[in-house]
This record gives structure tokens, C-alpha cells and sequence, in this order.
């Protein structure tokens, strides 16, 4: 246990300086300025006793004046020190948190899709700023704090012994009452404070699931019900919130007790050597100060010890993100590079592939199909039938586990998943906008194109009639995932998008489904021209879709079970024949 539990804080105080290393200079001049106040404050208690026992005892003004003089210098001399340390300290602490933001980004950013799957996305936002803020105040504050308190109790108990031995013993004999109490407190308090993190990330991503989706719950008078979910949520936060600073109040109550009683005794002891004049008024006086500042800097490092112990646990949860590692990766031996502008001749051999986090049925079952340069084929089949997952599986999403998939005639598996996906423009079911303008939605995935590109782009894809109705036009903003706009608008600036960046394959994921029978009209009659020179992937549930289709694949369950054009198709399948009588005819007439 105790073990496990230093292992944990190695691994923080590693990933402390892993991050704080790069301003070594800065951590180094800190440190001076911490150890010179530190000694500053310790050397004021001697200050004290030669103004007891020099000037008042000696009642002489000429001696007073000099104390004075000195003890003004000092504390300019602190003031400065205490400056500096705050500065820096403070610096290297909001900049470590910005590293560690900035690297923790990064690293998520190329992670592969089904990380976030195990991972919920809520989680993730709170290790990145509820973990790193906590670790903030550790390394600009609380670290520090530790280290100058650690200095004062270290020089405090040997100016104490120097000062007088006798009544030092006291105080040493009360340390080890004090440490208990710490320790144990102080293991509850972190156990507690990670439990306490966890329940209030859930309140957060309680609240943005709920209000993200604020009008089905409107809709379904669901308000109630959520009212009271959420409610769990927030006292079960509490709960454990509550717990924790109950130990916490513990530990610190225990330490008052402890050092303040000890504090007490001394006082008595020291009193009455001063009455029976064994020792001076100005020992006794430093005795005193010296014995506060311990007792209050064993009372700020008890505190600060919980402080450090959450921090350590919010350094291990940013530790564990940056240490995990993406499943799709760019292979370290046989790297292919692909050319710079592939023919778009696509390949399954016998691909076979489940989600990890569903094993059986496999999503797609043993599926081989070839695509042809410039071809288009179209997917038609039962929902859940695997239309979608092929699409991932192409850009490398997932990787099969069985089989395998060639992109003119290389395995993209040997492939930079980056480098491939160059190759591929996507439109995907439910349609991604960001935060942003219309014209930075269009430009997404091309930042160098021309205004004028940008405009063609939206014209072909029948988007900018209804982009100039906007009011600002092409610098239109958009709420949060293109917020403002219908399905229909949506999904045009999504086309758009793709045909922007002019890839040799295109991959169109029921792209059409949310058009009016006007606008899908139109984009229809521009589709040839979109997809002449390409590769195009369709998954269709239209007829007028499928017409456009050089050949038509029929999925089912995972496996291709039929494939050629329509008129074939009609007469040799029957799940075919049957999705055309019923899903065409039905959406067609929609
Ligand atoms: N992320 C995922 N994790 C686990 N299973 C998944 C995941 N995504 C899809 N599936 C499952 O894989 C199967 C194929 O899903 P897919 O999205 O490819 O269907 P689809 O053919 O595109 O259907 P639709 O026409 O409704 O869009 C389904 O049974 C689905 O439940
Ligand atoms: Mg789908």
C-alpha cells in the first residue's frame, strides 16, 4: 500500500518535472529567492531577542536605533525576495499549465475515434481544466508554499536548539503526534478528493448532454425527470464533497490542537525559567517566535500536504491521457508513401470487423469489392447493415480485423493514416459544422483556397443561393455545430466542403437524405459532374441516387450479398428488389 501509493507520487513528480524542467532557470532563481526569505523571516527571531535584551533591557537609544536600522533592512530585503518568489513562481506555474494543456491537445487530437468511445468526451474536457487548474495552484502556489514552510520548520527547530535545548525537546517530542494524524488524514483526503473530481465531472457532462439536446427534452416534457436526475447527481457530488473536507477539517483541527498545546506547555516551562532568571526576556521572546513560525508552517504543511496529494492524483490522471497511445498509427517498418495524387482504384480483400466494444456480430463479415477509378458505387442496404463502418474503415478509423484494404493497390494499413486521408473527401451522415463563419465551415478541410474556390464550391453544391439569403452572407457565424441552419442547409455546406478539397475519392454517407425534393433535385443533376474523375462512394437510400450509380453493392449484416446495376439487381436479389419497392418508393415520395 504504501508502496503503491510513493510509486504514484513518483509518477506525479516525474510529470512535474518533465514540465517544469524546460524553465529550469527560473525554477532555480525561485528557489534562491525562497531559501533567502525563508532565511530572512528565521533570522528576524534573532532580531527580536537583541531588541529585548539589547534595547530595552540595556534602555539605550543608540543601541535601539541600530536594531531599527537593521530590522528596516531586512525586511526590504524580504520584501524584495518575497516579490520575486511570488513572481516566478506564480510564472512557472501558469506556464507548466499551459504546456500541459497545449501537449495534452495534441496528443488527443491524433488519438484514434474509438479512444473517445471509451472515453467519455466530458471526462476528457475536465482532466484538461479542473486537473490542470489543480495542478496549477500546486506548482504556483502550493509547492512552494511547501517548500518555504519545510524551510521554516528545518531552521526553526535547529535556531530552537540553538536558542535552548532544554525547551526545544518539547516541541520535538510533539512532532511525531503531529505527523500521525497528517498522514492518515491526509491519504483519506486524496482518496476522497479523486472520488470528488469524478462525481463533479458528471454533473458537467450531465448538464451538457441535457442542454445539447434541450428541445427533445422540452418536447417529451422530460424536464421533470431530469430535474430530479441531475439532483442525484449534484448530492452525490456534495456527498463526497463533504466527506472530504470533513477529514480535512479533522486534520487541521488536530494539528491546531496538537502544536498550539505544545506551543502552551512551552510558554509554562519557558515562563518559569524566566521568573526563577535562567534564561533572558529576549531568549524567551525568540523562543516564542520561532516556535510560532514552526507551529504555523507545520500547520500550513499539513495542509498543503493534501493539497499535494490531489494534486498528485490530477497528475496521474493527465499522465494516464498522455500515455495513451493511438491504435492507428503510420506502421515503423514498411511506411509506403503514397503518390501524390492516387487513380482512386479502392480494394476489400475479405475484410472482416468488429467494434471493440461490441465483438460479435462483427460489423462487417468476411466483405470483399473492388472500385474502379473513376467509378461510382453505390451502398444500399438495411440500417445497421455496415454502410457507415465501411467508410471508417476506409479513412483508417478502425483498422479490420481480418483482411485487408488497398488503395491503388497499396494496404493502407502500410500507409500515415494522415497521408491517406488526403485522398478521401467526406460527407458524413449527420453532417459536422464548427464555431465559426459559413465561409470557415467551407474552407475546413482547404485553409489556402481562393474566396472564389470557396464560392464555386457552395454553387456546385447548390449552397449559395441560400448562403447569399444569409444575414452577413459567406461571413455568416454559426452557433456551435452550424446551430442556425436546417438539415437541408447543413448538409449542402458539408457537399460543398468536400468538393472543395477536391480529393480523387469521395465518400457521401446518405449525403442527400435531408434535402427538400427541390434542392436534391438540383444536387443530383450537378452530381455527375462531382463525381466525374472521382471515385465515389454513395450510400444511398434514394432512387434517384442509385440511378447515378455506375453499380450498386447491397450490404446485409456485414456482407456484400449482391452486386451490379439496378435492372440486375431488381431481378437477381430479392433484398434489393424488396428495399427498392419499399425504401425508394417510400422516400422518394416523402
Ligand atoms: N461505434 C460503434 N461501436 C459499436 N458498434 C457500432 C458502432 N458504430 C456502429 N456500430 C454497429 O455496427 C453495425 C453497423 O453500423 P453502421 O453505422 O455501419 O450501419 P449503417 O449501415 O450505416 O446503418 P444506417 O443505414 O442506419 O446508417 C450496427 O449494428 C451498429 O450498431
Ligand atoms: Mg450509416
Amino acid at each position: 500500500m504504501l508502496n503503491r501509493f510513493s510509486s504514484r507520487q513518483r509518477q506525479a513528480l516525474r510529470l512535474g518535472w518533465r514540465f517544469i524542467y524546460p524553465y529550469r532557470k527560473q525554477a532555480l532563481l525561485a528557489l534562491l529567492a525562497l531559501i533567502i526569505t525563508a532565511a530572512i523571516t528565521l533570522s528576524m527571531g534573532q532580531g527580536i531577542r537583541l531588541l529585548v535584551d539589547q534595547g530595552f533591557m540595556t534602555q539605550s537609544p543608540h543601541l535601539l536605533n541600530q536594531s531599527i536600522g537593521l530590522f528596516l533592512l531586512l525586511v526590504l530585503a524580504l520584501a524584495i525576495g518575497t516579490f520575486s518568489r511570488f513572481y516566478l513562481v506564480s510564472w512557472i506555474g501558469e506556464r507548466c499549465v499551459a504546456d500541459i494543456r497545449q501537449q495534452v491537445f495534441d496528443h488527443l487530437i491524433y488519438l484514434h475515434p474509438g479512444f473517445f468511445e471509451s472515453n467519455r468526451s466530458s471526462e476528457i474536457q475536465s482532466r484538461l481544466t479542473a486537473d490542470t487548474t489543480l495542478l496549477q495552484s500546486v506548482i504556483g502556489s502550493s509547492l512552494s508554499l511547501f517548500l518555504r514552510n519545510a524551510l521554516m520548520v528545518l531552521g526553526g527547530i535547529v535556531l530552537l536548539f540553538v536558542t535552548n535545548p532544554k525547551l526545544t525537546s518539547i516541541v520535538v517530542l510533539a512532532l511525531p503526534l503531529v505527523l500521525a494524524p497528517i498522514l492518515i488524514f491526509g491519504r483519506r483526503v486524496r482518496s476522497l478528493s479523486r472520488q470528488s473530481q469524478d462525481r463533479v465531472a458528471d454533473v458537467g457532462s450531465y448538464v451538457a448532454e441535457t442542454l445539447g439536446q434541450i428541445k427533445t427534452v422540452q418536447a417529451y416534457n422530460h424536464q421533470a425527470t431530469d430535474q430530479r436526475r441531475f439532483g442525484t447527481t449534484v448530492e452525490a457530488a456534495f456527498e463526497v464533497a463533504r466527506q472530504r473536507i470533513l477529514q480535512r477539517a479533522w486534520l487541521i483541527t488536530l494539528v491546531i490542537v496538537l502544536v498550539l498545546g505544545a506551543v502552551g506547555v512551552m510558554l509554562w516551562v519557558g515562563g518559569m525559567d524566566v521568573i526563577a532568571g535562567r534564561i533572558s526576556g529576549g531568549e524567551l521572546a525568540a523562543f516564542v517566535f520561532y516556535s510560532l513560525i514552526v507551529g504555523s508552517a507545520f500547520g500550513t504543511l499539513s495542509e498543503v500536504i493534501g493539497e499535494l496529494q490531489r494534486a498528485a492524483g490530477a497528475a496521474e490522471r493527465i499522465g494516464e491521457l498522455l500515455a495513451a497511445s493511438s491504435e492507428i498509427i503510420a506502421p515503423t517498418q514498411g511506411l509506403q508513401r503514397s503518390a501524390t495524387r492516387v487513380s482512386g482504384r479502392v480494394e476489400l480483400q475479405a475484410v472482416g470487423f468488429a467494434y471493440p466494444s461490441r465483438p460479435t456480430p462483427p460489423a462487417i463479415d468476411g466483405l470483399s469489392l473492388t472500385v474502379e477509378p473513376g467509378e461510382t458505387l453505390a451502398l444500399v442496404g438495411p440500417s445497421g447493415a455496415g454502410k457507415s463502418t465501411l467508410f471508417d474503415l476506409l479513412l483508417r478509423f478502425y483498422d479490420p480485423q481480418q483482411g485487408c484494404i488497398l488503395l491503388d493497390g497499396q494496404d493502407i494499413s502500410r500507409l500515415d493514416p494522415q497521408d491517406l486521408r488526403r485522398h478521401f473527401a467526406l460527407v458524413a451522415q449527420s453532417p459536422a459544422l464548427f464555431f465559426g463563419t459559413v465561409e470557415d465551415n467551407i474552407r475546413y478541410g482547404r485553409a489556402d483556397a481562393t474566396v472564389e474556390q470557396v464560392e464555386a464550391a457552395a454553387r456546385s453544391a447548390h449552397a449559395h443561393e441560400f448562403i447569399l439569403q444569409l444575414p452577413k452572407g459567406y461571413q455568416t457565424h454559426l452557433g456551435d455545430a452550424g446551430l442556425g441552419l436546417s438539415g437541408g442547409q447543413r448538409q449542402r455546406l458539408a457537399i460543398a466542403r468536400a468538393l472543395l478539397v477536391d480529393a480523387p475519392i469521395l465518400l457521401l454517407d446518405e449525403a442527400t437524405s435531408a434535402l427538400d425534393a427541390q434542392s436534391e433535385h438540383l444536387i443530383q443533376q450537378a452530381l455527375p459532374t462531382l463525381m466525374s474523375g472521382r471515385t465515389t462512394l454513395v450510400i444511398a437510400h434514394r432512387l434517384a441516387t442509385v440511378q447515378h450509380a455506375d453499380r450498386i453493392a447491397v450490404i446485409d449484416q456485414g456482407r456484400l450479398v449482391a452486386i451490379g446495376t439496378h435492372r440486375q439487381l431488381i431481378v437477381e436479389s430479392p433484398l434489393y428488389a424488396r428495399l427498392a419497392a419499399l425504401q425508394f418508393n417510400v422516400v422518394t415520395q416523402l
